[in-house]
């Protein structure tokens, strides 16, 4: 399916264009696809009321159709006609994390087509912190569905650049608005059960949660690294975030990690096999051989999210056939970092 015309616009992320967002919303109106940066990664957006046009988003990305997506709103009043009701809970969380990299699930409104939940009775929604996202859905005057703009099972967009390889000839427009900030997808909360249950670690953290709803907790097949736990999450229990290459992800202290790396990137080479090594700063000056690239600072895992994906995508242009990976510690984003890293290397883990 590489038959669409594809255009791209360069946009002003602070202070967007008025012109492109006039045409990403008469797209979006039409039925079309429309990427666009947030906050987080680049979302590929089609209307959230049309289901023909929420068919094509699963298409032009080869996402399972269990999989179901989330519903992107530009205010809170917005919300109110798209769910059954909403919670003081809920209220108070968007209050506090809306714009941001936080998607609530809500009792579904029955305005919603059934193609964005997948069939389930509950409903993802979230309210993008970017510029270009937000006046492209006030003007669309629409929900925008909008999945992560990448090929399903590959490493999220951050640029425009991704977007384009992914997608190129299958959707209308690529909003470019430079790279994106957070660089993992939003936290997934479930506020529909009896507690409060994190179904996807983002950038909203844990403990940011925990100051408003203390009772909050992570879903079993986030702290666990157990194969048989079944996510709650549909979209968690693919293989995805994926490199072509192989990868190994290393856990432990910093010391074995450059050693456990180092040995296992020798006996690699010696093999014939090109090794690329996912380091951090404190640990990118001790490894000799490999395409070696640092994520950033172990003291600033903010800049460690935003580059992942990234990295993943330069290793993969490198041609490298296996990734070795420092893990970091599961605190703040860190716990994102860590669940994004075990599903890119399928849970091949290796203690050291
Ligand atoms: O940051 C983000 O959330 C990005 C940007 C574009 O907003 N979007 C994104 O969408 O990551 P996607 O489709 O790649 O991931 C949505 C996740 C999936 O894991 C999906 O299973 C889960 O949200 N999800 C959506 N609706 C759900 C529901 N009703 N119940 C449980 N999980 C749900
Ligand atoms: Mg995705």
């Amino acid at each position: 399916m590489e038959n669409t015309n594809t255009r791209v616009i360069k946009v002003n992320s602070l202070k967007p264009e008025k012109k492109a967002i006039i045409e990403g919303a008469e797209l979006i109106k039409k039925g079309g696809l429309v990427a666009f940066p947030t906050e987080t990664v680049y979302g590929l957006g089609a209307n959230g009321l049309d289901p023909k046009a929420v068919a094509k988003l699963f298409t032009a990305k080869g996402r399972p159709q269990d999989n179901p997506l989330i519903l992107h709103v530009y205010s809170i009043e917005q919300v109110r006609e798209l769910v059954e009701d909403i919670s003081e809970e809920a209220e108070r969380l968007m209050r506090i994390f809306w714009p941001g990299p936080l998607t609530l699930l809500f009792k579904r409104g029955n305005k919603i087509p059934e193609i964005i939940t997948a069939g389930l009775d509950t409903v993802a929604i979230r309210m993008p912190n970017n510029p270009i996202a937000l006046e492209l859905i006030k003007a669309s005057g629409v929900p925008i569905a909008a999945p992560s703009a990448n090929t399903s099972g590959k490493p999220s967009p951050t640029m425009a650049n991704h977007v384009r390889e992914d997608l190129w000839g299958k959707v209308n427009l690529i909003i470019d608005g430079g790279s994106t900030g957070v660089g993992l997808e939003s936290t997934v909360l479930d506020l529909t059960g009896n507690k409060p249950i994190i179904l996807r670690p983002g950038g909203i953290t844990l403990e940011n949660l925990q100051k408003i709803i203390p009772n909050v907790e992570e879903d079993l097949s986030i702290i666990k690294d157990d194969k048989k736990i079944v996510p709650k999450s549909p979209g968690q229990k693919y293989r995805h975030y994926a490199p072509k290459a192989e990868m190994l992800l290393f856990t432990g202290e910093v010391d074995a990690l450059v050693n456990g790396i180092s040995r296992q990137a020798k006996e690699l080479i010696q093999q014939g096999k090109k090794v690329g090594i996912m380091a951090t700063d404190e640990t990118v000056g001790r490894y000799e051989e490999g395409t070696i690239i640092s994520l950033g600072s172990r003291k600033n895992k903010e800049t460690i999210a935003h580059n992942l994906f990234n990295t993943l995508r330069l290793l993969d242009d490198a041609k490298v056939d296996i990734i070795l990976c420092e893990g970091m510690e599961m605190s703040g984003i860190g716990t994102a970092i860590m669940n994004r890293l075990k599903k890119a290397s399928s849970g091949n883990i290796k203690m050291v």
